[in-house]
């Protein structure tokens, strides 16, 4: 096979320059998405022994089993089911879709409301937020607020600019157990003594009415549904809200057409497919730790944020399906933010730093400027082809340096290139198209845990801090100093209630 190790001896430039077809043998279009991926190290054979890769982890059945309601969440014993949010089959789901559609159009034509506020965080907060931000008609005056974090300084800004009787707050929570969503809707009740429009979104409506939600408030999803697969349930109410239904239901149409194009084309034209074994190649035979995800879009700025709890939390594992440690490197460190902006802080670290970085640029066509797109488009090519040692030479001394002095510059000018990058280039910003995007990164996250076995479907790596808060809560609020844990924790815990 043609590893790193052989790979790198070649350059990717020089690919193109052989092979005139290589952008068209390297990249696929879905509906309004285009991927190019011929700026990869890999070449055909590559891509043949990635699909057989897939062929021997028996990808399909999995898929199967994804799309057909198996728990494959088997840690804990439910089904992984977000795509069936988005194919209206399902009768409980068609109800709460037009229980939200009722809800929406109400608020919409009667405009009393003027504020929503969503109290979640996780699923319940990033998926909404990073939706809106994407899809808001900056002409509407009806604002939207996120309430995650418990931090004051933030609360408090939010809630200074808000009329409570125009307000509505939407408690977004899976399971309604969620200790910062719980403290933050006490904050609200305490800080507006008035009665509240209050409506919960949760699978667990009978703690939403334990905390006085009424029923025809309560928007049920269901515990076949992950929280950071969530966006497509109830908890986009915020966004129905933001952008009306339709608009709503045409980003789950998106996202269902990616699904139908995920579960029936062949491994070696599709397109979730193929981003997750390119990743797979890099982190499993480059070493690459971590992936990067640069919109181009500032109303794509939300992004990276969303997609790193959507991979993070789902394949960050190292035991597999039978419990054993894994050998083998997983989920990526998965990071990014606005192009342009990156250019003048991180980028350079991708050109000349020592870190493989794999980078997922996204581009809009419609509404962009040519600065945008020719700046993503440069940063690829340069990121590709580098400049060599003779060249910097060349130029330094063409500019009159003296040899000398060109020679001890040079080295420090030399970018080595053969870098990486996908393009993901959308016709437009659509609902329709967002949805099927989302839906792309949902399925290479899921291809990716299935090809080195894991369930990228619980995240029990996050519980254990969750049960050691209650004992440090606890000691926080008492005056004696603290003893009973390591140094570290001890002395942190008695500087904090020294000071505060
Ligand atoms: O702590 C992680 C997590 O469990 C996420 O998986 C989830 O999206 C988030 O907390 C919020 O959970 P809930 O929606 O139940 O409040």
């Amino acid at each position: 096979m043609k590893t790193f190790n052989t790979l790198q001896d070649e350059r990717m430039s020089d690919w193109f320059k052989e092979d005139p077809k290589r952008f068209e043998k390297f990249s696929l279009t879905v509906g309004d998405i285009l991927l190019d991926y011929s700026k990869n190290l890999i070449t055909e054979e590559s891509i043949e022994q990635l699909v057989d890769l897939a062929n021997d982890s028996d990808l399909k059945n999995k898929m199967n089993a994804l799309f057909s309601g198996e728990k494959i969440n088997f840690t804990e014993e439910r089904a992984a089911l977000h795509t069936a949010l988005r194919d209206d089959k399902n009768p409980d789901i068609t109800a709460t879709l037009q229980k939200m559609e009722k809800f929406v159009h109400k608020i919409r034509e009667e405009k009393e409301i003027t504020d929503i506020i969503n109290i979640g965080i996780g699923g319940s907060h990033l998926g909404p937020e990073m939706v809106i931000q994407a899809l808001r008609d900056p002409k509407s005056s009806l604002r939207c607020h996120f309430i995650s974090n418990v931090d004051n300084t933030h609360i408090d800004e939010v809630l200074n600019q808000l009329n409570p009787d125009t307000s509505l707050f939407i408690i977004s929570s899976k399971t309604l157990s969620t200790l910062e969503t719980l403290s933050n809707i006490k904050k609200i009740r305490e800080r507006f003594t008035q009665k509240l429009n209050f409506v919960a979104v949760t699978a667990n409506p009978k703690k939403a009415l334990e905390i006085g939600v009424s029923e025809d408030h309560i928007f049920p999803f269901w515990d076949f549904v992950g929280g950071r697969y969530s966006v497509w349930s109830a908890v986009g109410l915020p966004v129905a809200l933001m952008i009306g239904m339709d608009k709503f239901l045409e980003f789950l149409k998106g996202a269902n057409a990616m699904d139908q194009h995920f579960h029936t084309a062949p491994f070696k034209r599709n397109m979730p497919v193929i981003l997750a074994l390119l990743g797979i190649w890099y982190i499993n035979r480059f070493d690459a730790t971590t992936q990067a995800i640069i919109p181009y879009s500032d109303r794509l700025n939300l992004l990276p944020m969303y997609l790193q709890q959507a991979d993070m939390e789902s394949n960050g594992k190292t035991v597999d399906r039978e419990g054993n440690t894994l050998q083998t490197a997983t989920g990526p460190i998965l990071w990014g933010a606005q192009g342009i902006n990156g250019q003048h802080a991180f980028y350079q670290l991708l050109h000349q730093g020592s870190h493989l970085v794999p980078i997922d640029f996204i581009l809009v066509a419609e509404g962009s400027n040519d600065i945008l797109v020719g700046s993503a488009l440069s940063q690829a090519q340069a990121l590709m082809e580098g400049k060599s040692y003779d060249d910097v030479l060349a130029e330094l001394m063409a500019s009159g340096m003296p040899e000398e002095k060109a020679k001890q510059l040079a080295p420090h000018k030399v970018i080595p290139g053969n870098k990486p990058s996908n393009i993901i280039f959308l016709k437009a910003l659509t609902p329709f198209n967002l949805g099927a995007l989302i839906a792309l990164y949902e399925h290479k996250i899921f291809v990716q845990g299935m090809i080195w076995n894991i369930n990228p479907y619980d995240q029990w790596g996050v519980e254990l801090g969750k049960q050691l808060l209650t004992p440090i809560l606890k000691e926080l609020t008492t005056t004696t100093s603290t003893t009973q844990y390591d140094s570290s924790t001890n002395g942190l815990i008695n500087f904090y209630k020294k000071n505060t």
